[in-house]
């Protein structure tokens, strides 16, 4: 075993799911965000252990998603959060996928390919209440929704926002984007879908659940870890390697590129077949852990692209194919994503979507 592979629990992921329902109304779907091949996890096991555990709305970002997972599942729901293009309305409806409408222009483009196809086709519609992205502005909907109305070729069966800030501790900007969605909603029908909350937002504030919740990161077991919020999770994701080397080393040697570090010690290094080019990322040089035997070992020198080296220690009797854990558990030690993502200054969901996707996934 050459490559660093990745284990995925998807008993842990329908636990998630199953404490997750738990705590919302059962009349609130819960969507699964599942874009970037779920979150780096692999989009279609990912899906269908989600679908045995009843969820029945996904939602992606590009129609290729959205094509895989109708392929698994014939009968779920599934929405394209990104921008559909008017080429592919046949592949929409024959294939029962929801776009989202995210401006004016776009609306009348898919309006048009509809018509031309004699067909109505079911669209979600997306306001922007201030994340500033994708979305017709909160304000203009009134004028939006009567012109796509004149156009026909659309039903809008489906509405939604996006929050840009979701802070428990001060709750204003995302209260703020919540009553302009109230707002905008007053001209749509009264039983089109409705749904805003992603996952801090369902965490942290339950009357904006509506009826359905887009939840991504939580599921994946990230960001619900305290007892602040409405429900708990747990990472499902493990990253793991195999020590390709060891090798005794004397005080004050140089290991890696530049020799950004020299031992202190006589001790011993050993070589995992990870490095930049799998996702492992280069901030983590000099700064990261791994865990190997049970115990955190320092990533030492700087990660290469193929390669890092870890400070095993003098007496270690560590040995070559030893199990090395980059994310995950190992004894009583654990290693996640968040805490990659703190010393690489980003959020776990980068740290996740960036493992190569060619790595093996083992589901489990
Ligand atoms: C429109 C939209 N809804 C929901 C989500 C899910 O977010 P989270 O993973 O924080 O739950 C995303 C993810 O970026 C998104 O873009």
């Amino acid at each position: 075993m050459n490559h660093s592979w990745v284990e995925i629990n998807l008993e842990r992921l329908k636990q998630n799911i199953r404490t997750l329902k738990a705590s919302v109304s059962p009349e609130t779907a819960v969507m699964f965000v599942v874009k970037a091949d779920a979150y780096g996890h692999g989009l279609v096991p990912v899906a269908e252990a989600a679908a045995q555990e009843g969820i029945n709305w996904f939602a992606v970002a590009f129609l290729d998603e959205a094509l895989k997972i109708r392929a698994a599942l014939p009968e779920v729901n599934i929405l394209v959060l990104g921008l559909v293009l008017p080429e592919h309305v046949g592949e929409l409806l024959e294939k029962r996928i929801f776009p989202v409408v995210t401006s004016l222009e776009h609306g009348l483009v898919l309006a048009e390919a509809a018509r031309e196809k004699g067909r109505v086709l079911p669209v979600h519609f997306k306001v922007d209440t201030g994340m500033g992205r994708l979305g017709v502005q909160w304000n203009e909907v009134a004028e939006v929704v009567k012109v796509l109305d004149k156009a026909g070729g659309l039903e809008l069966v489906g509405v939604c926002s996006h929050f840009a800030r979701v802070d428990p501790d001060q709750p204003d900007h995302a209260s703020t984007q919540a009553e302009k969605f109230y707002e905008a909603l007053k001209y749509l029908p009264a039983t089109v879908f409705k749904h805003l909350s992603s996952s801090r937002a369902a965490l942290y504030f339950p009357s904006w659940d509506l009826n359905g919740i887009r939840q991504g990161i939580v599921l994946y077991g990230y960001g619900a870890n305290d007892s602040k919020g409405r429900f708990q999770t747990k990472p499902i994701l493990q990253w793991k390697a195999r020590v390709a080397q060891v090798k005794k080393v004397p005080a004050d040697f140089a290991v890696g590129y530049y020799g950004t570090y020299r031992t202190e010690y006589p001790t011993q290094i050993a070589t995992l077949a990870v490095g930049y080019a799998d996702g492992y990322n280069r901030a983590l040089s000099n700064k990261g852990d791994v865990l190997i035997g049970g115990r955190r070992c320092a990533v030492v020198g700087r990660v290469s692209m193929n390669w890092i080296t870890v400070d095993v220690g003098p007496n270690s009797l560590i040995k070559v194919g030893d199990e090395a854990i980059l994310i995950g558990e190992q004894g009583e030690e654990a290693i996640w994503a968040d805490e990659l993502s703190k010393i690489c200054r980003t959020i776990p969901y980068e740290i996740l979507t960036s493992i190569n996707a060619s790595l093996e996934r083992r589901y489990a």
